[in-house]
């Protein structure tokens, strides 16, 4: 097996100079990912074949890729193949990407692993914090398309277990996702 385990990995997605985050589906038939009509990422991939599955443990850079452009010396190329990466990631699966089927809201894509490298050597423990932060993340991306009170509530429940079980970086990742929610704050409870 590869660097990305079976089942959906959490990554920060790059293609040209772009970074979102992504979930890539690793199943016995192969890596696929499911891209959303209208993103950056979907647009770029259809245009030119690629993406890079970052490795990544940064909470603030997965709420940082959903909302916000990364600036330019964020990204380095991959030797060879000239795709783009990001500096400060753990690691890196650069992927060829071709769109296999599509559907009025989304693109189904199949990856193929070109290359990959492992570029720190930390062993973190889980923390419930940091997971939250991604659960939070990827609701807030849903509730600003469709507005279900039901999100929002999700968002509240694990914006809690940040408060509760994170450390700086996480509550500064939360500070991040509640200036992208209306409001601008997140209640205390649910
Ligand atoms: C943890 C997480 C996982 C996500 N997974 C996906 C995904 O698999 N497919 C997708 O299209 N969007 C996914 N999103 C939402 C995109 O990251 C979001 O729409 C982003 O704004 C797209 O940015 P772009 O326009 O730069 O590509 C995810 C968001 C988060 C926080």
């Amino acid at each position: 097996m590869g660097l990305l385990g079976s089942g959906i990995s959490e990554v920060i997605a790059t293609t040209r100079l772009n970074a979102a985050p992504i979930g890539i589906h690793a199943r016995p038939a192969g890596l696929s990912a499911v891209l959303f009509r209208g993103s950056h990422t979907a647009e770029n991939v259809a245009k030119e074949g690629w993406l890079v599955a970052n490795v990544v443990q940064d909470p603030i850079l997965f709420v940082r890729t959903a909302f916000d452009d990364l600036p330019a010396s964020s990204f380095v190329p991959i030797p060879e193949l000239g795709w783009d990466r990001l500096s400060g990631a753990d690691g890196y699966v650069a992927c060829a990407a071709e769109v296999a089927r599509e559907t009025p809201e989304a693109l189904l894509v199949r990856l193929s692993v070109v290359g990959e490298e492992v570029l720190t050597s930390r062993c973190l423990p889980f923390n419930r914090g940091r997971c939250a932060v991604i659960e939070a993340t990827v609701h807030a991306t849903r509730f600003l398309r469709n507005r279900d009170p039901w999100l929002f509530r999700l968002i509240t429940h694990h914006a809690q277990v940040v408060r509760r079980c994170g450390g700086p970086d996480e509550l500064e990742a939360l500070r991040l996702l509640e200036q992208h929610l209306e409001g601008g704050s997140i209640p205390e409870s649910e």
